[in-house]
């Protein structure tokens, strides 16, 4: 049996993993508690931990897993900047989801865009109170709009195609073009100035923290919307708050928000929420928030404990090989896996 120490625990978590689990002969000590320098202690006697994007995987957590004998980082996630994986390296090897349903997300994307366009959770709330008047409801339409795509790998991409399937003008961006994608690739500039909607699909890192902010705002179309479903580092909150004020922008579709690590995926109702950034867009008419859930599906549910119970299984039976090993020696984390046969290090 393989004993993994599994942060953050949700009720929507265990069965598939129980179910891949018992198959696989991973066994799963279940934690409600997020994973940080105060909770690191508790995977002691377990090889693994299995974190999600809110765990703070960093030097000083790794660092104690290290020395209480943890071999493996299993993320139960695509994204893993809330890992150090530089500080992982020659430590503790780090294996991610790279994919598990990229429709999940993609199909979010464009359901938050509907419902801002077409002010569907305003309808809902009138009409579940018997409030039958359209006032204040006109949308418009998505066909022939210019929609701009930050990022066009796996959801990047499905997100695309769903737009060109509603007429849309796709516009794309990405640090690392698609080669032979049929796919209009612009600068950046290009999508800033040209895009009715903007849709970010691209990872955080240091370059992507904070690409949408104030300079960036100010070269969009007034009325420009702008969706989210990546990571919320990504938009500088505060400079989308003045741009929403000031009606440069005209509506924002928020998954994630960079900020969200001790306030999304919890019922905070009845609480004072003591985030005021949050707060105020929250109650902005022109913003929808969900919380982080983007990849919530019953097909990515599965395929998210399928494959990481198979990285587990194939770390500790297979010499430490796994193709969704995370590697920092070469410094090209992700592109350099897909060559690679063998451990980091
Ligand atoms: P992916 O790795 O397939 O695609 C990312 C794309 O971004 C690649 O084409 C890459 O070349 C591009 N990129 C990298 N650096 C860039 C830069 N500086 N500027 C522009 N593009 C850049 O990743 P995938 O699966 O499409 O996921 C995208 C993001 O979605 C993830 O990084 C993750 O943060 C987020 N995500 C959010 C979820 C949610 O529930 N809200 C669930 C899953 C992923």
């Amino acid at each position: 049996m393989i004993k993994v120490a599994f942060y953050d625990t949700k009720a929507y978590d265990m069965p598939s993993f129980e179910h891949y689990g018992k198959l696989h002969d991973v066994e799963f000590k279940f934690l409600e508690t997020k994973l940080n320098e105060n909770t690191a202690t508790l995977a002691k006697g377990c090889e693994a931990v299995c974190v999600f994007v809110n765990d703070a995987v960093n030097a000083t957590v790794i660092q104690k897993l290290y020395e209480d004998g943890v071999k493996l980082i299993a993320l139960r996630s695509a994204g893993y900047n809330n890992v150090d994986v530089r500080a992982a390296f020659e430590k503790i090897h780090v294996v991610h989801v790279p994919a598990y349903s990229p429709y999940a997300v993609a199909e979010h994307a464009m359901a938050l865009l509907l419902t801002s366009v077409r002010r569907i959770h305003k309808a809902y709330n009138r009409t579940r109170d018997f409030n039958f008047s359209l006032n204040g409801l006109t949308g418009f339409d998505l066909h022939g709009k210019s929609v701009g795509v930050i990022g066009t790998g796996k959801i990047g991409m499905i997100f695309a195609n769903i737009c060109k399937g509603f007429g849309m003008n796709v516009l794309a961006y990405d640090k690392f073009p698609a080669k032979n994608a049929e796919i209009n690739y612009v600068s950046l500039e290009k999508i800033f100035s040209d895009s009715d909607i903007i849709s970010l699909h691209c990872p955080l890192t240091d370059e992507t923290q904070h690409m949408i902010n104030e300079n960036a705002i100010s070269k969009m179309k007034k009325g420009v919307v702008i969706v989210n479903t990546s990571r919320g580092a990504l938009i500088d909150s505060e400079a989308l708050l003045n741009g929403i004020k000031s009606r440069k922008i005209g509506a924002a579709c928020l998954d994630v928000y960079e900020e969200e690590a001790n306030i999304f995926f919890e019922d905070r109702s009845g609480h004072i929420l003591n985030d005021e950034l949050l707060s105020r867009l929250i109650s902005m008419p022109n913003v929808i928030v969900t919380s982080h859930q983007a990849f919530l599906t019953e097909e990515a549910l599965n395929n998210i404990a399928e494959t990481t119970v198979n990285n587990i299984k194939s770390y500790f039976t297979n010499d430490g090989i796994c193709d969704n090993e995370l590697c920092y020696r070469c410094g090209q984390i992700e592109r350099c896996k897909q060559e690679r046969k063998q451990k980091c290090f």
